[in-house]
């Protein structure tokens, strides 16, 4: 496994083949921790991996280099999927300074016993002498933490941008162009959508301090390293932090017996008369983790429900809970769904979710008592084609 970004520079994190669950987030693909070593007249690492990983993390670095010739510790961001491993190198390099701004230093001292660490506290633009190279720092509030920050090395034209154009992708190439590009942009979609769609306002605020760096390659904290395919995840970004629509329509449904799975159907079967990209599912064979990703880039989207305990199904609530905080915004839509004496849940309830997450309500929800009649499957198709014909403008 090639291991090395530019001479002196190299790979030294975790991969974790196995992983399937991060807070929600389905992780069929497995992930990264992705953790590097600079050597230079001064040593350095930047970031680390998840707890349980850290003897494996301390190992790399041993490969390369004695532990005791470390002089700092970068800690890009707080979240235990990279700082878990700090005590361990701490405890491990008890002469090196961990290096972080002070919001990262709180957040550190919040989560693990750091008595005796030696700090070294830095501001955004301070810098960092490592000899040939300069470590110097950006910081990048809520991508995807308060404290999180950018490492940058203008010598060398890296950037270490922690979460931001991560994947969660395990593989055992460590390189873009060493993967199949459609197949890491999918990842980096997914990765987005689900951990940093509601961010979208202060990551286009770090893409405009990014823009203004000289970038060779950038190093994430997950998935693999962008040295061939900068530009088109730059692009990829700006479209996705302004949820930038698509011409696509998502039609996404829970059902009891039927008669709102047979709406959504005769729903997207109306948007389908429009030259758009249509997709349908079922929140119950298919994971909220697709669902927000394919969210993401529509212009249109349909919600139903039917009633249950004066309700909404749990399955559906869920979905709806998750897709709330992620707040996916330039979207239309209405809600739908059957039920059976009660006024209240179902598609109402479905109608109200959707309003507090700020899509614009194309319609009232479409209500079927009980099944569906052929009069309210017409409704439900044209209302199919609004959906269509508000997506095809996209085109
Ligand atoms: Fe990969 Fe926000 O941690």
């Amino acid at each position: 496994m090639n291991t090395t970004l530019k001479e002196g520079i190299n790979w030294v994190g975790y991969i974790d083949w196995t992983v399937r669950d991060f807070h929600g987030y389905k992780t069929e693909s497995g992930s990264t921790y992705n953790a590097y070593l600079i050597q230079d007249d001064k040593n350095a690492v930047i970031d680390s991996v998840k707890a349980p990983y850290v003897e494996k993390y301390l190992n790399h670095i041993k490969s390369f280099t004695s532990l005791d010739s470390i002089d700092y510790i970068v800690c890009n961001h707080a979240e235990p999927d990279h700082s878990g491993g700090m005590p361990g190198i701490m405890a491990a390099c008890p002469q090196a300074e961990l290096v972080c701004n002070a919001k990262c230093k709180k957040a550190l001292e919040q989560h693990y016993n750091t008595e005796g660490w030696k700090w070294h506290v830095v501001a955004d633009g301070d810098a960092i002498s490592l000899g040939k190279r300069t470590l110097t720092f950006v910081d990048t509030p809520m991508v995807h933490w308060p404290e999180s920050m950018f490492t940058y090395i203008p010598e060398e034209k890296l950037l270490f941008s922690m979460d931001a154009f991560g994947q969660h992708y395990s593989s055992a190439f460590r390189f873009d162009d060493e993967e199949p590009l459609d197949v890491i942009m999918q990842e980096a979609k997914t990765y987005y959508a689900n951990i940093v769609m509601l961010y979208g306002r202060p990551i286009s605020q770090t893409l405009a301090k990014a823009a203004e760096l000289d970038i060779e390659m950038i190093a994430p904290s997950h998935g693999v390293i962008w040295r061939s395919h900068i530009k088109e995840i730059f692009e990829a970004y700006q479209k996705w932090v302004v949820c930038k629509p698509a011409p696509k329509v998502v039609v996404f449904y829970g059902s009891m017996w039927h008669s709102t799975e047979e709406m959504a159907r005769t729903i997207l079967e109306g948007a389908q008369e429009y030259d758009v990209e249509a997709q349908l599912f079922d929140v119950d064979s298919t994971h909220m983790t697709r669902i927000v990703t394919e969210v993401l880039d529509c212009a249109a989207v349909a919600i139903g429900s039917p009633t249950l305990n004066n309700g909404i199904l749990p399955s559906m609530a869920s979905v709806m809970c998750y897709l709330k905080g992620l707040r996916p915004t330039q979207k239309k839509g209405f809600a739908f769904g059957s039920y059976g004496w009660s006024k209240k849940g179902g598609p109402n309830e479905i109608g109200q979710m959707m309003e507090d997450m700020k899509i614009e309500i194309m319609q009232d929800p479409i209500r079927s008592q009980y099944k569906p009649t052929p009069e309210l499957l017409e409704q439900c198709r044209e209302a199919g084609r609004s959906l269509g014909k508000e997506a095809e403008q996209y085109r």
